[in-house]
């Protein structure tokens, strides 16, 4: 089934409409206005039946020997026929848009798609969002509460997801400008953030607001970054936030939402995409719906980030940089991102140059473009060996890609030497031997979910990746963790 949201549509006969119960298996298809909206204000999602089945051999047995009830009859819509005999059918949303094909009109229809589709995946150059507003410096978070009030809709709240290590910090909380009905919502950060728990959040808002809320606030770092670009997506997008893991499977905008990043490097404030954790993989709801509509980058914000942690995520940036420059996607727009990054990193980690202010500015501004350099490039082997230790171990992202670079000097021996440089100036230790407690079965999970990062190995090693990095190579890199 598919939304739908054309009342032309949700009001034709020719339209199969299908209800569901809150685990999605069929209330009733009808070809009836289904359900019948009495108050029109009602926020309510109609579903079209898109009729791709998948039986069990009993099922497909049972419906051959099963006379035609009534309501099928009347309806002319088969799978009536398992719910008149109390058999239950599970319904899965696509996100995907078909047109049938029942006449030559709309064959010319699906024809017009095609040549139409055909053109956007052959794009030769990328048509991409870039986070509209944006307020820089130290002190702008205090302008987040003028900043809202624009942007509030009448008798509705902004809800706050702000990350649980906060919690205790009453000086801080304080700080957020809560007017009204708004809402703090607080939102642990231990794991690498999950599609689940993104669903979770999504249901609590919709319980506890008839309305969709004005807007998501995400206070933290790239964790809240990811869940709050998610949540606001899912308020507006049905299903499962695993159903939209990919490239540009999203139809609605998202509500509106704003990042304010409490850490620097993982460049999520200003990227297309929101990584979560799935039930089957570790993927990015990559979409134009995705960037931020409003970002404040405050370094004050920054202040107390432990040692490690503030390695760990700078690093990342410093990784988003080397990955981009030494890709086969580069171009001078990447570039010329990707090389002021670099340079703001090498002044952070390796001088004595700077004041804390100055090196807490610069290291928001040097994630800021690492983040703009990947948006029109790509991340490369560090990123996708590092989802994979994400999947199966839940390591997370900063510390996993420090694991997997410090052993790539093959692939990227200038930017290695020069981690591993950084690595000694702040002493810091990258923890090792990390695969050795793998079953095969782990590793085996591990490798796959690395290889089904096709764009990221293309960009690191070009167009035959697949001749370079077969399973053997990278479970030897594995071991080498
Ligand atoms: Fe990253």
């Amino acid at each position: 089934m598919i939304e739908i949201t054309n009342w032309k549509e949700i009001n034709d006969p020719n339209t199969v409409k299908v209800i569901v119960d809150k685990n999605n298996f069929a209330l009733y298809f009808s070809r009836s206005t289904l359900p019948f909206p009495r108050d029109k204000n009602n926020e309510i999602s109609y579903f079209k039946h898109k009729g791709i089945y998948a039986f069990r051999k009993q099922a497909i047995l049972d419906f051959y020997n099963l006379p035609m009830g009534t309501l099928e009859a009347v309806e002319k819509i088969e799978c009536i026929r398992f719910l008149e005999y109390g058999k239950k059918i599970k319904m899965a949303i696509s996100t995907s848009k078909s047109v049938e094909i029942d006449t030559p009109e709309d064959l010319r229809r699906a024809n017009v798609l095609l040549k139409k589709k055909e053109r956007n995946i052959n794009n030769k150059h990328r048509n991409f969002p870039m986070v509209p507003k944006v307020v820089f410096g130290s002190g702008s978070f205090n302008q987040l509460g003028s900043i809202l009030e624009e942007k509030r809709k009448e008798n509705t709240p902004f809800i706050f997801l702000v990350d649980a290590v906060f919690k205790d910090n009453k000086s801080f909380l304080e700080r957020i400008p809560l007017v009204e009905n708004d809402k703090i919502l607080f939102v642990s950060t231990a794991e690498e953030p999950k599609t689940s728990q993104v669903d979770v959040l999504v249901s609590e808002i919709k319980d506890q607001n008839k309305k969709l809320p004005s807007g998501i606030i995400g206070i933290g770092g790239g964790s809240i970054m990811d869940i709050a670009k998610a949540v606001s997506i899912l308020l507006k997008n049905p299903g499962s936030a695993a159903d939209y893991q990919g490239w540009d499977l999203v139809h609605n905008k998202a509500v509106y939402h704003v990042g304010i990043p409490t850490l620097s490097g993982t460049g999520a404030e200003v990227s297309r995409t929101a990584v979560l954790c799935g039930p089957e993989r570790k993927l990015g709801i990559n979409s134009d719906f995705t960037p931020f509509n409003q970002v404040v980058l405050d370094p004050d914000l920054t202040v107390d980030i432990p040692k490690n942690q503030w390695f760990y995520s700078g690093m990342d940036c410093f990784i988003h940089c080397v990955e981009s420059l030494n890709g086969t996607f580069l171009n001078a727009f990447s570039q010329s991102y990707g090389e002021k990054a670099f340079e703001l990193c090498k002044e952070i980690f390796l001088t004595d140059s700077l004041t804390a202010e100055e090196a807490r500015a610069k290291l928001m501004m040097a994630s800021w473009h690492g983040g703009m350099s990947i948006a029109y490039s790509q991340v490369g082997v560090a990123h996708a060996m590092s989802y994979g230790l994400s999947y199966v171990l839940g390591t997370k992202h900063g510390i996993g890609n420090c694991i997997v670079f410090n052993q790539l000097e093959e692939f990227y021996p200038e930017g290695v030497a020069l981690f591993k440089e950084m690595v000694n100036k702040h002493k810091i230790k990258i923890p090792k031997n990390v695969c050795s407690v793998l079953t095969d079965k782990q590793m085996n999970t591990m490798i796959d979910v690395a290889l089904s990062l096709e764009p990221l190995w293309e960009n690191a090693l070009g167009k035959e990746w697949k001749r370079k990095i077969t399973r053997e190579k990278l479970r030897t890199l594995y071991e080498k963790l």
